[in-house]
C-alpha cells in the first residue's frame, strides 16, 4: 500500500522538484499539500503549489494554505536565492485550480486523527505548521507516522546566518517545538542536502525528457543554481527537499544515526542553529534520525526517471 504523507512546503524551485517526485511516484500517496510562508510569502507559495499539481496533471491532490508568518517572529524570505516568485525559471501559466478552504493546520490535525494508516508529514520550508498543530492538538504526535524533514545543519554550518539553516532560521521556535515533541523525527540537514548537488549532465537529462515537466525542472534549477555557484562555488544546487521525498522512495540512498538535537532560540548570534549531539557526547537521548550522506547518482537516477514519468 502507498505511504501515505502530507508535503508542508513553501515553494521554492527545490520545493517544486519535491512535490513534482512526490506526485510522480507510486509508493507515495498525497494526502495533501499544505504551504506555509518562506522562501516568498504567503499567496505566492500557495500559488506555486497548485502550479506543480497542475503540471504533474494531479488536479485531485487539496492544497491548503496555511501560515503566512513565524509563530512569534517577522518573516524572513529568500527572493534572492528563488527569485520574486519562487519558481523563477519554469515559466508556468497561473494555475487555474484554488486552495481549498479550511486552513492547513486544521486539515494536518483533522488527518493525522481520522487515520486508520498513521500518516507521514514531509515538511520542508519552516515549520511553522507542523509546531501550531502540534501546539494545538498534542495528542496528533503520537498518531503520526514519522516526520522527515528538510531543516538544520551541523558540520555543514548554515547557509542564512554561519550557523543556521534557512528553514529553521526562519522560525525557530517552531523548529524547536517539532523537536521537543516526542515525534519520530528523521531530520535532512545540508550536511546530506549538499552532497544532493545538481550537475551540468543532469540538467541536460532533465531538459532531454522533451516533456512539460522535464522542461520545466531544467528550467528552474538553472535559475536556482546561479546562486549557488556564485555564493558558494559549487558546481550545481543542492536540492535539499527532494532527499525528503526521495528517501522515503528509496531509503537505502541515505544514511545517518540518531542523534539528540536542539535548536537554538534566544542567542541573537546563533538564532535558529540546530546543536546535533553527533558524537554522542552528552548521553541525552536521541530525538532525530540525523542524515548525513545520500548517493547522489543513484538519487539524480530517480529524479529523471520519475519527472520523466509526468
Ligand atoms: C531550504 O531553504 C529553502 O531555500 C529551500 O527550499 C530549502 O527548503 C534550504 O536551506
Ligand atoms: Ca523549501
Amino acid at each position: 500500500m502507498a505511504r501515505r504523507i502530507i508535503i508542508d512546503t513553501d515553494p521554492g524551485q527545490d520545493d517544486a522538484v519535491a512535490i513534482l517526485l512526490a506526485l510522480a511516484s507510486p509508493e507515495l500517496d498525497v494526502v495533501v499539500i499544505t504551504t506555509v510562508a518562506g522562501n516568498v510569502p504567503q499567496p505566492l507559495v500557495t500559488a506555486n503549489a497548485l502550479a506543480m499539481c497542475e503540471l504533474a496533471g494531479r488536479t485531485d491532490v487539496p492544497v491548503h494554505m496555511g501560515a503566512d508568518g513565524p509563530l512569534e517572529r517577522e518573516l524572513y524570505t529568500a527572493e534572492y536565492v528563488h527569485g520574486p516568485t519562487g519558481i523563477d525559471g519554469a515559466d508556468l501559466p497561473t494555475p487555474v485550480m484554488k486552495a481549498k478552504d479550511d486552513h492547513a493546520v486544521d486539515f494536518i490535525i483533522e488527518a493525522c486523527l481520522d487515520a486508520d494508516d498513521p500518516i507521514t508529514i514531509c515538511p520542508i520550508g519552516p515549520l511553522t505548521n507542523v509546531a501550531a498543530a502540534i501546539a494545538r492538538q498534542p495528542s496528533i504526535v503520537s498518531a503520526i507516522r514519522e516526520v522527515a524533514l528538510m531543516g538544520g545543519g551541523f558540520f555543514e554550518g548554515g547557509n542564512t546566518t554561519p550557523v543556521a539553516e534557512f528553514n529553521i532560521f526562519v522560525d525557530p521556535d517552531a523548529a524547536s517545538i517539532v523537536f521537543n515533541s516526542g515525534v519520530p523525527l528523521t531530520m535532512f540537514p545540508l550536511d546530506v542536502t549538499h552532497e544532493a548537488l545538481v550537475l551540468p549532465d543532469d540538467l541536460e537529462r532533465f531538459s532531454g525528457l522533451g516533456t512539460r515537466a522535464g522542461t520545466a525542472v531544467a528550467g528552474m534549477l538553472d535559475y536556482y543554481e546561479r546562486h549557488d555557484i556564485e555564493k558558494y562555488g559549487f558546481e550545481g544546487a543542492p536540492l535539499h527537499d527532494p532527499c525528503v521525498i526521495a528517501y522515503l522512495i528509496e531509503p537505502q540512498l541515505f544514511s545517518g544515526k540518531p542523534c539528540r538535537v536542539d535548536v537554538e532560540t534566544e542567542s541573537e548570534l546563533t538564532m535558529g542553529q540546530t546543536v546535533v549531539d553527533w558524537w554522542g557526547v552528552t548521553g541525552a537521548e536521541p530525538n532525530a534520525m540525523v542524515i548525513d550522506s545520500v548517493d547522489r547518482q543513484g538519487f539524480m537516477d530517480l529524479l529523471v526517471e520519475r519527472i520523466g514519468a509526468l
